[in-house]
């Protein structure tokens, strides 16, 4: 074989369907959302930093100060040398947070989503995934890794969801798993719609909660914690990267269920864990949170102001519940010619979201406003995105 040819190939293919990625390195700092791109200043209208915590100045001094206490990494995987007091202590308040009896700490989201998935597979006899159809990729994965049965029910459609619960026998192990805010539309799930049918149908569920937390609940665990229905839901899987502005995910369940994981996980057991500066750091960002609900408030108005200031300007915006604000465009190149266009005339970095992230012909703008981004900063994405919707003709314009 000639590898060269090959590697040239495969990527000409990915070219051909206009959907070959370029990252943009951006000078990230203090200032955001106001950045530095190929030196030129811009604002940031895409990410997941939704609270802005990735910047906050007292989260960085806490940091800091772990580090110099505890040094840069954790030294060692959690069975060998690297179970830290910090980790022990993090995972007993995610615990807490979630209304849980354990908590279980992985490197990120995906590893905790992957690993958890993957595993439960291998733990249930005849186990049936029942999957919303547009769960995440580590989702995904984990459940083709478990090599279970896996079936998938219509987007949020209950109706749907119970179809498929009720075609499999009482007694068959079933767990429903799905995202409480899906990251590429922005939708809640009907979680206790899910919950109730879980019940009725005897099944366990499998909650992702990585783009609502921070966001959404009184402590800011997510939005199972905000409708009241924590101890409803059999696992929680969340993030530390996203809201609360870290590195690492988790899951929360019962007892027996993180022990099982803990004691079968690969993508627990076999790495280095992570390092206790950041279990120490989400030890404060959860004191935080409680006490700075004003951010959630704050994000909650401004996403409002500019949805309805997207609707004004006619622009093709889907009907999200969530922060998360998707721009429809269908097309891979128009998608990448607006998001050029606002950067290269406006100074406004807004990513484009092609396949595989979400299915062809569903290619979008994905806005996601921060609670450092101000109403003046808003304006100014509302009158860029109406000027470029016009001149790429997207959609007729008011
Ligand atoms: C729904 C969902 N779950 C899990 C993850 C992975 O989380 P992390 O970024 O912490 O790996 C993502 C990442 O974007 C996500 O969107």
């Amino acid at each position: 074989m000639n590898y060269a040819d090959y590697f040239a190939q495969s990527l000409n293919a990915i070219k051909a369907e206009n959907r070959y990625r370029i990252f943009r390195p951006l000078d990230r700092d203090a200032r955001f959302p106001e950045t530095s791109c190929a030196g030129k200043e811009i604002i940031s209208w895409c990410g997941v930093d939704y609270l802005g915590l990735t910047q906050n100045p007292e989260i960085k001094q806490a940091m800091s100060a772990s580090i110099q206490r505890y040094g840069t990494g954790a030294g060692g995987t959690r069975n060998i040398g690297g179970t830290h007091f910090k980790h022990v202590e993090l995972e007993a308040r995610l615990a807490e947070l979630h209304q849980q009896e354990a908590a279980l700490l992985f490197t990120s989201g995906y590893v905790a989503n992957q690993t958890t998935l993957s595993t439960l597979g291998k733990i249930l006899p005849d186990l049936v995934y029942v999957s919303d159809a547009e769960n995440h990729m580590s989702i995904i994965e984990g459940i083709r890794e478990s090599h279970a049965k896996r079936i998938i029910f219509e987007h949020n459609h209950v109706q749907d969801l119970e179809k498929k619960l009720a075609s499999f026998p009482l007694n068959q192990p079933k767990i429903i798993v799905f995202e409480t805010v899906y990251s590429m539309s922005g939708d809640f799930a009907p979680i206790a719609e899910i919950v109730s049918l879980a019940k009725k149908y005897n099944a366990l569920t499998y909650a992702d909660e990585v783009h609502a937390l921070g966001v959404y609940g009184p402590q800011g665990g997510g939005l199972i914690e905000a409708l009241g229905l924590s101890s409803q839901v059999d696992i929680v899987q969340g993030t530390l990267g996203k809201g609360f502005g870290l590195l690492g995910g988790y899951i929360t369940a019962s007892a027996a269920i993180v022990d099982s994981i803990r004691l079968m996980g690969n993508g627990f057991i076999f790495t280095v864990s992570l390092p206790p500066h950041i279990c120490a750091s989400g030890l404060f960002v959860l004191d935080y949170l409680k006490t700075h609900t004003e951010m959630q408030r704050y994000l909650a108005e401004l996403v409002c102001y500019l949805k309805s200031g997207l609707k004004k300007a006619g622009l093709p915006m889907t009907d999200s519940s969530s922060q998360i604000i998707p721009i429809l465009i269908g097309d891979a190149l128009r998608c990448q010619a607006i998001t050029e266009r606002l950067f290269s005339e406006h100074h406004i970095y807004v990513q484009a979201v092609n396949y595989p992230t979400v299915r062809k012909g569903q290619e979008r703008l994905r806005i996601s406003p921060t609670a450092l981004h101000t109403f003046k900063q808003a304006d100014q994405l509302l009158d860029a995105l109406t000027t470029v919707f016009c001149q790429e003709a997207v959609k007729p314009c008011v």
